[in-house]
């Protein structure tokens, strides 16, 4: 088992990586214990792995992003009350993104802080949303919009957990495993190139382990000395200011790491036309890693420029006139502009339509 340490504002914490399940074990040892488990992965493992949980500690949790609210957390709250919830207790949850979005509230919130520990059972959660600190609820029809910074006090993770998940779920954390390999500079852009084909297939663990743990390590190296999302974090967005307008025009149809696929091509568009990228690297991300990678492909109508631009203006973080882009350039730095305009916006669309449409 390989530990990577992570250091916080609000307390340090490890991520435990293993090959195997045999963490669970020591869980049984921990007093005060409760389980929040995913239903579907409850589904898959209660006769095997799971087998030997008391029901009484479990709470199993009805996944869906519709859920992600405030009704689910007081689900939890009245869970854990039923058991006589204490202050010492420990939460130990297991699911993927939204699993983590919605135990970790509720343990940031009970006695303004329990004990909590996040097994994480997706790819997308394993490879990056497990570290962050970031806890996030939906309100109404905005996305994310409540939410708090509390990290697990540990982190398990087993990338075995990953081979009963659908393709779907798969290759979306495969955009974000692209991503932060190819922002952890040019060997370990080059390293995922050759090691795509088996991530693909999804037959070599190791290959997964591996990129995994370097997935990790590359979001902590962005994190580090700006926990709280104000500077260098924000580069973190790569794939996501395209991203997350076309999860928005799609209606969620894309998964949230497709949806970054589609952006990290975009943003490689853009900063071939500034003259950041050459021809060669561009075609070699293109065809070596993104659109190996791309499964579920936005249609004509979801890349609508109007729309597209709409969404795009309703960032967050954006506070000048023009649209905000981070991008990856020639020597595998990364750069973020905020002057981005409509007729640049158009031009790069109607070449990543054309680049769909071929491929
Ligand atoms: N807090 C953060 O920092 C952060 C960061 C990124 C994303 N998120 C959130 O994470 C969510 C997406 O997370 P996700 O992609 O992990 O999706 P998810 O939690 O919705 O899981 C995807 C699907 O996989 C199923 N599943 C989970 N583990 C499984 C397994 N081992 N085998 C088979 N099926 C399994 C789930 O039941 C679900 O149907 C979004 O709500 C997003 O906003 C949070
Ligand atoms: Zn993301």
């Amino acid at each position: 088992m390989s530990v990577i340490r992570v250091h916080s504002a609000i307390r340090d914490y490890e991520v435990h990586l293993s090959e195997s399940f045999d963490f669970l074990d020591a869980f049984e040892k921990i007093p005060n214990r409760f389980y929040v488990i995913d239903s579907n992965v409850w589904k898959l493992y209660r006769d095997s792995l799971f087998a030997y949980l008391n029901p009484q500690l479990v709470l199993v949790l009805p996944i869906e992003e519709e859920r992600k609210n405030l009704s689910t957390v007081m689900e939890v709250y009245d869970a854990l009350m039923a058991r006589s919830a204490k202050r010492n207790m420990t939460m130990i949850s297991i699911g993927g993104g939204i699993v983590q979005d919605i135990t970790g509230f509720s343990a940031s919130t009970l006695y303004r802080g329990i004990n909590w520990i996040f097994v994480p059972s997706t790819l997308l959660a394993q490879a990056d949303s497990c570290i962050g600190s970031k806890t996030s609820l939906n309100y109404k029809n905005y996305k994310n919009l409540i939410g708090s910074f509390f990290p697990p006090n540990q982190i398990y993770l087993c990338p075995k957990f990953t081979k009963t998940l659908k393709d779907k779920d798969y290759f979306s954390g495969m955009g974000e495993v692209i991503k932060l390999h190819l922002m952890g500079g040019e060997v370990l852009a080059r390293e995922l190139m050759s090691n795509l084909p088996a991530l693909t297939a999804r037959d070599n663990p190791t290959a997964l382990l591996s990129a995994i743990e370097k997935s990790l390590a590359v979001k902590l190296s962005y994190m580090q000395d700006d926990e709280f999302d104000t500077g260098k974090r924000n580069l973190l967005n790569f794939g996501h200011c395209f991203g997350h307008a076309v999860e928005s025009t799609s209606e969620f149809a894309i998964p949230h790491g497709q949806a970054v696929i589609v952006g990290m091509i975009f943003a490689n568009i853009v900063a071939k036309a500034r003259g950041l990228m050459s021809l060669d690297l561009f075609h070699e991300l293109q065809f070596k890693v993104l659109l190996p990678a791309l499964t579920t492909r936005p249609t004509q109508s979801q890349l609508n420029t109007e729309q597209i631009m709409a969404a795009m203006q309703m960032d967050k973080k954006r506070t000048g006139e023009g649209l905000v882009l981070i991008m990856l350039t020639e020597g595998f730095e990364m750069c973020k502009v905020e002057d981005m305009g409509f007729a640049e916006l158009t031009s790069a669309n109607q070449e990543l339509l054309s680049t769909l449409a071929k491929a």
